[in-house]
């Protein structure tokens, strides 16, 4: 049977548009961005998302405890009784135009504890939430195995509420080797303005695990490399627009947003957040980009509604 992708009318439409020279309905026009608002809150999410607005936050990034006893956060009773609370939730927070990842993993399944399929599951068949890409971060350092075959990927999932979800893949194009892009330049399936911007990256990531020793590492159990997460804030939200992570870690995503001109907010219920963040910012790397952060450390909720409300009304 034919691929889907031998049907892809959306892609048609998009050269033509682009060739026509019009925007995607999902087109935002930026401004440049001087100042971001980054806030940091110690608090459990479960009882402060109901509070935060609806139609508020362009991108939702989240890392969840999987109950896998990695830590004190990561224990539950039962795994998607707490998970729906905060799934329950995105739908309803997202821009219309906005976007939410999750990341998490299938190779726990036979601990019956949570992963990212029961995740999947449960917001494909009870949220109105739109399934758009699976991804594979695939990495060469991991564990050993002799009864099975050693695990070198985690996966992430990409959910949308809407088809005018926002997403700027040129932001994010891997360069053609001099090789490949004579080669694709020849190509007539592909696009040569297309090819001159880059390749798409695909939906398999292949970006090393941070190691203990790592330069990126500032204390956190399950940090994850700010090349994924770059990748993450670059394509799906634009500059000045607003980033929320409630299950926050290290402030890992804090810190992208400062180097790329995203607001950000920041929930993770254990006070070590602060502490973690500090060591980000001393590495943060202001040639990305000089706009200036104002950080709120240990922020009240108010505060956060009160942003959030604002930018809605401007
Ligand atoms: C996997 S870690 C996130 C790591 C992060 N991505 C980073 O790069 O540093 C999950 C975090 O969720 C937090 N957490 C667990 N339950 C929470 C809750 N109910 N409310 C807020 N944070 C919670 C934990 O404290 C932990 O830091």
């Amino acid at each position: 049977m034919a691929n889907k992708s031998h049907f892809n009318s959306g892609l048609k439409s998009l050269n033509r548009m682009n060739r026509e020279g019009r925007k995607h309905s999902s087109f935002v026009n930026t401004q440049e961005i001087n100042e971001t608002y980054h806030f940091l809150s110690i608090y459990d999410s479960i009882k402060l998302l109901p509070k935060i607005p609806d139609n508020s936050v362009q991108l939702i990034l989240l890392d969840p405890p999987y109950n896998l006893d990695l830590d004190t956060w990561d224990s539950f009773e039962n795994y998607l009784d707490w998970a729906k609370q905060w799934l329950d939730q995105i739908y309803r927070i997202l821009k219309p135009e906005g976007n939410c990842i999750i990341f998490g993993g299938f190779q726990y399944q036979d601990l019956k504890k949570g992963d990212l399929l029961e995740i999947l599951h449960y917001s494909r068949h009870n949220t109105k939430l739109r399934f758009t890409n699976l991804i594979i971060w695939y990495y060469k350092n991991g564990m050993s195995a002799h009864r099975y075959f050693a695990n070198r990927h985690e996966e992430f999932v990409w959910l949308t509420k809407t088809k005018k979800y926002y997403f700027d893949l040129d932001s994010v194009r891997t360069p053609y080797d001099e090789k490949s892009k004579v080669l694709a330049l020849k190509d007539k399936r592909l696009n040569p303005v297309n090819v001159e911007k880059g390749k798409n990256p695909t939906n398999v990531w292949e970006i090393g695990r941070l190691n203990g020793n790592s330069k990126e590492r500032v204390g956190h159990p399950t940090q994850k490399p700010l090349e994924i997460i770059r990748r993450l804030v670059k394509s799906l939200s634009y500059p000045g627009s607003i980033v929320l992570d409630f299950f926050a870690g290290s402030g890992t995503t804090g810190r992208v947003c400062i180097e790329e001109a995203r607001n950000s907010i920041l929930i993770d219920n254990d006070p070590k957040l602060s502490e973690y963040f500090n060591k980000h910012i001393k590495t943060v790397d202001t040639s990305l980009h000089d706009n200036k952060p104002k950080i709120y450390f240990d922020s009240g909720i108010e505060k956060i509604i009160q942003f959030l409300t604002n930018d809605i009304r401007n």
